[in-house]
């Protein structure tokens, strides 16, 4: 059981070394290795995902990351920005199936910008593909066209590609309240009437699931007018770039959200949703509920060993339920705790 773990940059050292503690805590005898990515591997390294880094994650069974990014490498030729390095990690690793949980906890209710009737209970599950369409499509650029500059990208998808991530998003389905929202702007773009297709087409494979479809600009409005009418909506990469941002929001608390990516085999990159914060970097404020919630995804999806993940789940319900807080999730009434002493309290609560 070989963990690569990528702290990476901004908070991203803190609160990876809270949901390593946690991950030793369990006992269960992981081996764990430590690699660059990101900003700190282009300042060590001259590249993003350098290749030491690569031959490591290729050798582990599952990828720990922290976070990404800063604004010292924004300016950056495009080849050497951390996020690429990210690109790069998914593409390679084949990582197509990315999972994004919003998860609205019962003691966070008032974290949501939305009236919590809208919330309360709310548990969405966005299934994004994540190596394809415009984020890798060819041809790509910014050229000199008729004496004056042109900017293009191409979006598409192969039904391969779709019917793939289209069965995750149905397992995923079947194994929550059967319900699967496909979204797409089929009104607009060729490549995702062919989505509705092949989405259509998957559907009777799964009669105890039931498909719906809805353009991307509905349901942007959908998520925030009545977002508990979602179960699981699955999209392609940029809409679900937009549309998981989006629905993370209306747990108020990014800090909160965990991620996994995952290729054929269900091995994985897990991640928290939220970024590097380099505002709030080497405070020790920062909160580190959604790395360890990534670490609880990676022991059911790749290992799976559900009772651990549920251990780290309940001990994660835990500490919030006795009122310890990070600054993000902190309100009146409340004990405002930093990195460290989040994660301690996880590890007593386990
Ligand atoms: C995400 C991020 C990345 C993406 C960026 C950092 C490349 O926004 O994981 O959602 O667009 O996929
Ligand atoms: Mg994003």
């Amino acid at each position: 059981m070989k963990i690569c773990v990528l702290p990476g940059d901004g908070i991203g050292p803190e609160i990876m070394a809270e949901a390593v503690k946690v991950l030793e805590a369990l006992g269960l005898g992981f081996e764990m290795e430590t690699a660059l990515l990101g900003g700190g591997a282009v300042d060590a390294t001259g590249a993003p995902y350098p290749e030491a880094t690569s031959r490591l994650a290729r050798a582990a069974d599952a990828v720990l990351l922290g976070a990404v990014g800063g604004p010292q490498w924004d300016t950056l030729p495009r080849e050497q920005r951390p996020e690429r390095g990210l690109l790069g990690i998914r593409k390679e690793l084949g990582l197509f199936a990315n999972l994004r949980p919003a998860i609205l906890y019962p003691e966070l209710a008032n974290a949501s910008s939305l009236k919590p009737e809208v919330v309360a209970g709310l548990d969405i599950l966005i299934v994004r593909e994540l190596t394809g369409d415009i984020y890798f499509g060819q041809p790509r650029g910014i050229e000199t066209r008729n004496g004056e500059r042109y900017g293009f990208n191409t979006m598409h998808y192969t039904e391969s590609e779709i019917r793939r991530i289209g069965r995750v998003a149905f397992e995923a389905a079947r194994k929550r309240n059967k319900r699967l929202c496909s979204v797409d702007k089929m009104n607009v773009l060729e490549t995702t009437q062919l989505w509705r297709d092949v989405m259509t087409e998957l559907a009777p494979e799964y009669p105890d699931v039931e498909l719906s479809h809805m353009l991307v600009d509905n349901a942007a409005m959908q998520l925030v007018r009545a977002p508990k009418q979602f179960d699981v909506m699955v999209t392609g990469n940029m809409f679900g770039d937009i549309l998981s941002d989006e629905a993370s929001m209306l747990t108020g608390s990014i800090g909160m959200l965990p991620s996994a990516s995952l290729d054929e085999n269900n091995k994985g990159l897990f991640e928290p949703s939220h970024g590097s914060a380099p505002d709030i970097a080497g405070k020790g404020v920062a909160n580190p509920l959604a790395t360890i919630l990534s670490a609880a995804m990676m022991l059911r999806y790749t290992f799976n060993q559900e009772e651990a993940a549920a251990r780290v789940e309940n001990a994660v319900k835990k500490v919030l339920a006795q009122g310890l807080r990070t600054g993000d999730i902190h309100e009146p009434g409340t004990t405002r705790v930093g990195t460290r002493e989040m994660g301690d309290a996880v590890r007593a609560a386990l």
